[in-house]
């Protein structure tokens, strides 16, 4: 390697780095997100492979009371809403403020597997008959999931209204919160529906999904502890303390949304697994950002890792740690 090279290399940094647009991908600096970028790739799936018939004779022969179908479409406005607005979030905000080139190539990946999830979503709502107004825009008649809509889009927006680098760290947070909290209680109505043999077409498909949605958690984690080692003077007591705040809010929107939509006990859920589960989360993911836990919860659900499978997909995404630089002399 040139020692042109060499130092064009060492100067590359998440955000606020020597840009030229040019994708020069090797060799990677931040090899992380070689191994996440590998592995997304190997993920690769397309949501017409998932048969929802099964599912749609079951919503049309009335196999599921009344409650289970308000807690599925409830579930489903919600997590379209969610991929919608984080697609966008990527494109606009995001990507166009990071400077390396092998994370920027995860991130146009990861936007990619969420406009197939916007996809996943749009087939499940044809396939299984729903009136697709009454759930892309069910925030319009439902004052909670407006709110909530309202608070997601302005803690993962917060680039939107100006790029600093305490906003863009707040905005990596705002997605491990996303990508690792908010989804989860979605996921486990599908899965609950699926363990009573209702919905498994579509408790399928969002094993895809959420496969995919662990890969984006690791990518976000990673970003954020390199941010840590790049630009420590940016973790100020003030900054993290917003980020407990963000992590909070998440929880609390989380606990009451999945009390809401199971309406004081729908599918074995009740109002308890409902506030521990994000709380468990959150506890997760602030140990994987290297703070302290806020709850000291357990999972109120151990089943969901096995029956979500999401030990294999975490197990893939294993071998990526922050300190996976690539071998060789690159100094910092
Ligand atoms: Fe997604
Ligand atoms: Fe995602």
């Amino acid at each position: 390697m040139t020692e042109e090279v060499q130092s064009a290399v060492n100067a590359r940094r998440v955000i606020e780095g020597p840009k030229n647009d040019l994708m020069q991908v090797r060799p990677v600096k931040h090899a992380f997100a070689r191994d996440i970028l590998k592995t997304m790739m190997a993920n690769t799936w397309f949501p017409d492979e998932v048969d929802l018939t099964d599912d749609a004779k079951q919503f049309a022969l009335g196999t599921l009371s009344d409650g289970e179908i308000d807690a599925y479409k409830k579930a489903l406005a919600f997590l379209s809403n969610l991929d919608g607005i984080q697609l966008n979030n990527l494109v606009n905000n995001i990507n166009r403020h990071v400077t390396s080139p092998e994370i920027n190539q995860c991130l146009v990946r990861q936007a990619w597997d969420e406009a197939l999830h916007v996809e996943s979503y749009a087939q499940m709502i044809e396939t299984i008959g729903f009136d697709p107004k009454e759930v892309y825009w069910m925030f319009e008649t439902d004052e909670i999931l407006a709110k909530k809509n309202q608070h997601v889009m302005s803690s993962s927006l917060i680039l939107g209204k100006g790029f600093s680098p305490e906003n863009f760290v707040l905005a990596i947070a705002a997605n491990v919160a996303l990508e690792g909290i908010y989804f989860y209680n979605g996921f486990l109505t599908f899965y609950t529906l699926a363990r009573m043999g209702k919905m498994k077409g579509s408790a399928k498909m969002i094993k895809f999904i959420q496969r995919d949605e662990v890969g984006h958690l690791h990518l976000h984690l990673n970003i954020w502890n390199t941010l840590r080692l790049e630009r420590p003077e940016l973790f100020t007591p003030e900054l993290i303390a917003k980020v407990y705040d963000l992590f909070r809010h998440a929880v609390n929107f989380e606990a009451d949304w999945g009390k809401y939509i199971i309406e004081g006990g729908v599918l074995g859920l009740n109002d308890t697994i409902q506030g521990q589960f994000p709380e468990y989360l959150c506890d997760l993911r602030l140990t994987s950002m290297g703070l302290d836990k806020i709850y000291g919860t357990e999972n109120p659900v151990p089943w969901f890792d096995t029956f979500s499978q999401i030990n294999d997909a975490e197990q893939n995404f294993f071998e990526t740690k922050v300190d996976a630089y690539s071998s060789g002399d690159l100094q910092w």
